[in-house]
């Protein structure tokens, strides 16, 4: 009986035939290779770690800490500095009498205004489900300040991401002078603004810069020789001695490094190389598999921003391509606004004026779709910007062509492009 009903649920001959079972040991503990995996150390960020030491130190004074603001490319360690240091922090308030702390952590990301960041930071503060809404801004920031008045007496705001309220920044402001307007008045608050988009400091208000900004700290991006010492720290760890070739690591590290310089690029990489080698049961992880590697995760992170782009994103986007096929990058924005314009005529989209096409390039810059390059014009001392393509022509055509509004424009380029040998 027992033996039948084991059969009937295993349907190889015996247990090595089942396709789970591996071949190979590529991995002791994979889990080091997670994103949210928290490394003990950070010896690459060790003078920002002293800075954000230095301006949270004041809490242990009892007087506020420094308002702070960190930036720098995804992938550079800004978030996991901040942990890193509040929970040292942490530590030290629940070994100490002297310091009650109370440390409220968020992200802006999907918050565009300072109403909804509010009322998202209420929310978190209560740790309810639903966030408050129907009542006018100051009524809002207003519960922000009552929420505030039941926490500790030190009070540590993180607001990750921040960049998602744009120029919609005067929470930024009045948050940080809740004490001095009276509207708090046993707590010491500060905050700490993390940015990934480095436009999003120069454009905030002066007022906002003024009160935020008692130290910023810019986390640059990480150079080859980091990205390996990074990676070798894991790879000890996760993989099984001696899987790894002697490239692979130096190989990873510098495909992210001539990218945007990014840790959490760099390990994404080491991780899905080992599990190629898994999958194809090689018992060594090689160059082969981290260019293959490579390959895949370049291809995923084109499809998934590709896909979330508005339609405006994607005319100015498929204007760089055009160009980009007829051999004209990098372009200036002029030449690029004609070619929207012809675009847009053509599949009867809204046309938008030439400074908003610009940002939409810049935007697309930003996301990593297109280079964007400043270059001063001279004489007349003004700068312009010149656009070409930076991902694979091939796989942009083929992702813009799953869009039904666009694809009679993608499939026309796709055949120029073919004719012309460039896919
Ligand atoms: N110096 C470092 N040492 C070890 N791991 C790091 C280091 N810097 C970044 N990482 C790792 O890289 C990934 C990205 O870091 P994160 O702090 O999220 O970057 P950011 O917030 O700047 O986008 C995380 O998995 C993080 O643990
Ligand atoms: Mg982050």
């Amino acid at each position: 009986m027992v033996g039948d009903e084991a059969d009937s649920r295993n349907p190889y001959e015996s247990f090595e035939d089942n396709p789970y079972r591996s071949s190979v040991n590529i991995f002791t503990n994979e889990s080091v290779l997670k994103e949210d995996w928290q490394p003990e150390k950070l010896p690459e960020r060790e003078a920002e770690l002293d800075e954000i030491r230095n301006a949270l130190a004041p809490a242990t004074r009892g007087v506020n800490a420094h308002n702070l603001f960190l930036y720098g490319k995804t992938g550079q360690g800004k978030t996991v500095a901040i942990d890193h240091e509040l929970a040292l922090l942490q530590d030290y308030a629940a070994s100490q009498d002297t310091l009650d702390l109370s440390v409220i952590k968020t992200s802006a990301n999907n918050q565009t205004t300072s109403y909804q960041l509010c009322a998202h930071l209420i929310k978190e503060i209560r740790d309810s489900r639903k966030k408050p809404s129907g009542i006018d801004q100051q009524s809002m920031f207003d519960l922000l300040y009552e929420e505030i008045s039941d926490l500790e007496e030190t009070v540590i705001i993180v607001i990750d991401e921040i960049d998602a309220i744009g120029s919609n920044d005067e929470l930024l402001y009045e948050l940080p002078r809740a004490r001095k307007n009276n509207y708090i008045e046993d707590q010491w608050v500060s905050v700490i603004g993390i940015s990934n988009n480095l436009q999003f400091r120069d454009n905030l208000s002066p007022k906002v810069k003024d009160s935020l900004y008692d130290s910023e700290i810019e986390f640059a991006p990480y150079n080859a020789e980091k990205l390996t010492s990074i990676l070798e720290r894991r790879a000890e760890r996760a993989f099984v001695d001696g899987v790894l070739d002697d490239d692979v690591i130096p190989l990873c590290s510098a495909f992210a490094a001539q990218d945007e310089g990014s840790a959490r690029q760099a390990i994404r990489l080491l991780y899905k190389s080992g599990e190629l080698a898994l999958n194809y049961g090689d018992d060594i992880v090689s160059e082969t598999h981290v260019r293959e590697a490579r390959d895949i995760l370049e291809r995923k992170r084109i499809e998934e921003g590709m896909r979330s782009l508005t339609t405006q994103d994607q005319f100015a986007l498929l204007s760089v391509v055009a160009l980009e096929i007829d051999g004209e990058t990098p372009a200036r924005t002029r030449q690029v606004y004609q070619k929207y314009k012809s675009i847009v005529d053509r599949l009867d989209g809204n046309q938008l004026v030439e400074r908003r096409v610009r940002d939409h390039l810049q935007s697309l810059g930003m996301q990593g779709f297109l280079l964007a390059e400043t270059r001063n014009t001279g004489i007349q001392g003004g700068s312009h910007y010149r656009f070409e393509l930076k991902t694979d022509l091939e796989a942009t055509l083929d992702i813009l062509s799953e869009d039904t509004r666009i694809d009679d424009v993608v499939s026309d380029l796709t055949e120029i492009a073919t004719a012309k040998e460039l896919t």
